[in-house]
């Protein structure tokens, strides 16, 4: 059957080049067979996690959302700004949010036995890098297949054209392709 992918950056900026980025690796899925539902989580506001506020009203209807989207999607696609070295508090809190166990659901039913990829762009040097290391931990750690290739986009501020593509083909074609290897994948897991 044909894979399933939920695509989103761990930014809301508008302008987010890490929204860019995954938009493409979900062109490269998608071009390769896959659906993809790309999700922006600016369209998703919830609170910070808390543990009294969830006893006391349950998940956020948000936070339900997301989690329902990645209980539908067998593979993900993410790209994660760094923030002082590590994901964005942003991603950070809606994994933690989507983590929680509810009555009826498996345990981690939003992460286990998923297959991800990940990315990041940056104005920097190391394009993310850093970010990626703990982000791959952390999915690792609530039982999502993290691939190993993953790409760190540096100096994104000059990496983009006006329509969203990269100004480099070749790097064009390498995030695309981070995309066409998931699809492919996720394929033959089916
Ligand atoms: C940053 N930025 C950043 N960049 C980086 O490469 N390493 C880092 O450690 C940090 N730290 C950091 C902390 C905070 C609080 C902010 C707001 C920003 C810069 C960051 O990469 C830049 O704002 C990107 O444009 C964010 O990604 P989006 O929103 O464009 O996808």
């Amino acid at each position: 059957s044909t894979p399933k992918i939920l695509a989103f950056a761990g930014s809301t900026r508008i302008e987010s080049y890490n929204k860019k980025l995954v938009k493409i690796a979900a062109a490269g899925a998608q071009a390769a067979g896959a659906e993809v539902t790309y999700i922006d989580l600016r369209d998703l506001p919830l609170p910070l996690y808390d543990e009294d506020l969830e006893a006391q009203e349950g998940l956020p209807a948000n936070a339900r959302t997301f989690k329902d989207l990645l209980i539908a999607h067998q593979g993900l696609l993410i790209a994660s700004p760094e923030y002082n070295s590590s994901l964005t508090a942003v991603l950070k809190n809606a994994i933690d949010w989507a983590s929680r166990p509810a009555p009826n659901e498996a345990p981690l039913a939003a992460f286990a036995g998923k297959v991800a990829t990940i990315m990041s762009a940056s104005p920097g040097a190391l394009g993310g890098l850093r970010g990626l290391v703990h982000l791959r931990s952390i999915l690792g750690n609530i039982k999502v297949l993290v691939l190993p290739d993953q790409i760190a986009l540096p100096k994104a501020y000059e990496a983009f054209n006006p329509d969203g593509t990269l100004v480099d083909p070749k790097q064009q074609e390498s995030i695309q392709k981070l995309g066409d290897s998931l699809t492919k994948i996720l394929l033959k897991l089916n």
